[in-house]
């Protein structure tokens, strides 16, 4: 396995932890399921669920179509991206103030760069499964 899929589950599992353990504390303090229920859904399912996604389809995409990736450099962007987005979206969201306050700011900047990570992939995976024509 490539470092970048390696790491991506290794996010992955990290995340299923953390999210879950959340999911724990939304069970037994149900007040605090306001901010937490966005952590812990994105945590699962762009951490989790997407980051495992991501690692196997950079293993298994490239074995498909018999060619290699397109671009390691740009997974290796995405890797970091995806990480700094989601972390940054988990620890800004419940800080989120007024409107164009620097929380709200900071919440829409890693939003973006998660968003921006996610067309790194489609880029990435597109141009790997492009067919030879
Ligand atoms: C032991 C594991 C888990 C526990 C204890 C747990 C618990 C919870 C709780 C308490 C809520 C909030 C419900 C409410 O609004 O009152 C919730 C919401 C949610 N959880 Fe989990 N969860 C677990 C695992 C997961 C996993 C693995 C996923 C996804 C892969 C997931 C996806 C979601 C989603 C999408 C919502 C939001 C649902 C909605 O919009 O109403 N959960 N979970
Ligand atoms: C760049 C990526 C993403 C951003 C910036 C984002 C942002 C948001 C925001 C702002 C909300 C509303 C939160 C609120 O009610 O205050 C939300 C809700 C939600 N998002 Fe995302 N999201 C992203 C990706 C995803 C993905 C990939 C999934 C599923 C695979 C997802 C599943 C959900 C769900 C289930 C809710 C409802 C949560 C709830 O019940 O409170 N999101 N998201």
């Amino acid at each position: 396995m490539s470092r970048i899929t390696v790491w991506f589950i290794r996010s992955s599992l990290a995340y299923f932890g953390i999210g879950v353990v959340i999911g724990i504390c939304m069970v037994f303090y149900p007040g605090m399921t306001g901010s937490l229920r966005f952590i812990h859904v994105h945590l699962n399912l762009l951490g989790w669920i997407s980051m495992m996604i991501f690692g196997v389809s950079y293993h298994i995409f490239p074995r498909f179509s018999g060619k290699q990736l397109w671009s390691e450099p740009l997974a290796m962007w995405h890797l970091i991206t995806a990480n700094m987005g989601l972390i940054g979206m988990a620890v800004s969201y419940p800080l989120r103030g007024p409107a164009n306050s620097l929380p709200d700011a900071l919440f829409i900047v890693f939003s973006i760069l998660e968003a921006a990570s996610v067309f790194m992939f489609l880029i990435n995976m597109f141009a790997t499964i492009r067919a030879e024509v």
